[in-house]
């Protein structure tokens, strides 16, 4: 099943609220970019703005950590409300694995991501652990960018690596210059999560891009 997931990165925050009920009304999930200035060239919001979507949202949070020490922040964020929380690995490495044990030890989904730069098999060993795959098709710190079509051959094979290891019930979530122009071809290489922010939220009618990338 295809699950479409508004960036919020680029919602209105003046009118949240309005945004929010966007996500509940024709999305899937909520995918809340944390930023930390350090990790990534760029600073978004953190655990105020995630708990007050909490308490409207009827879809499941997905928070994208682009944070250095990812460790320190988890639990905070599964607190907040989380229920899918990824970090980069190249925040974690070899820390990857035991923090994706301590994110699923909270009840949380835990997915691991990566930059277009780093090589797809450098996640392979923590694949077996995951809950999802969170591939960047655009480098992790602003919305707004355009996809790097490279990005397609990627999660063809992460998906074959997958489904060779038994785990093809696991989703790759795909990030970055989505929207319906590729939605399709991102879906046909593999991918099941589609995370969307100037495409939903920057559109006259969310509503119909949404149906729009989900058809
Ligand atoms: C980039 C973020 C993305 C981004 C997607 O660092 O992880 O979630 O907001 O935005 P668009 O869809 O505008 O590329
Ligand atoms: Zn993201």
């Amino acid at each position: 099943m295809i699950q479409i997931a508004p960036s919020i990165l680029a919602a209105d925050f003046l009118h949240l609220e309005k945004d929010v009920e966007i996500v509940n009304r024709y999305a899937d999930l909520f995918h809340l970019d944390i930023m930390d200035g350090s990790f990534v060239p760029n600073i978004s919001f953190g655990f105020p703005v995630v708990e007050a979507i909490a308490r409207k949202a009827c879809k499941p949070l997905d928070v994208h950590l682009m944070i250095v020490n990812p460790e320190k922040y988890v639990e905070r964020f599964a607190q907040a409300g989380a229920r899918m929380i990824s970090f980069h690995y190249e925040a974690a490495r070899e820390g990857s694995s035991a923090l994706i044990e301590k994110i699923q030890g909270m009840g949380v989904k835990a997915g691991i991501v990566i930059n277009p730069d780093c090589p797809v098999q450098d996640i392979f060993p923590f694949l077996h652990q995951v809950d999802f795959v969170l591939l960047m098709s655009v480098f992790a710190g602003f919305g707004g960018q355009k996809f790097i079509p490279a990005s397609l051959d990627r999660i063809r094979t992460v998906r074959a690596e997958l489904d060779r290891m038994g785990r093809s019930e696991i989703p790759i979530e795909v990030d970055g210059g989505i929207g319906p122009q590729n939605a399709g071809e991102v879906v046909g290489a593999g991918a099941e999560i589609l995370v969307a922010g100037s495409a939903v939220f920057k559109a006259d009618d969310p509503g119909a891009v949404i149906a729009r990338m989900r058809a």
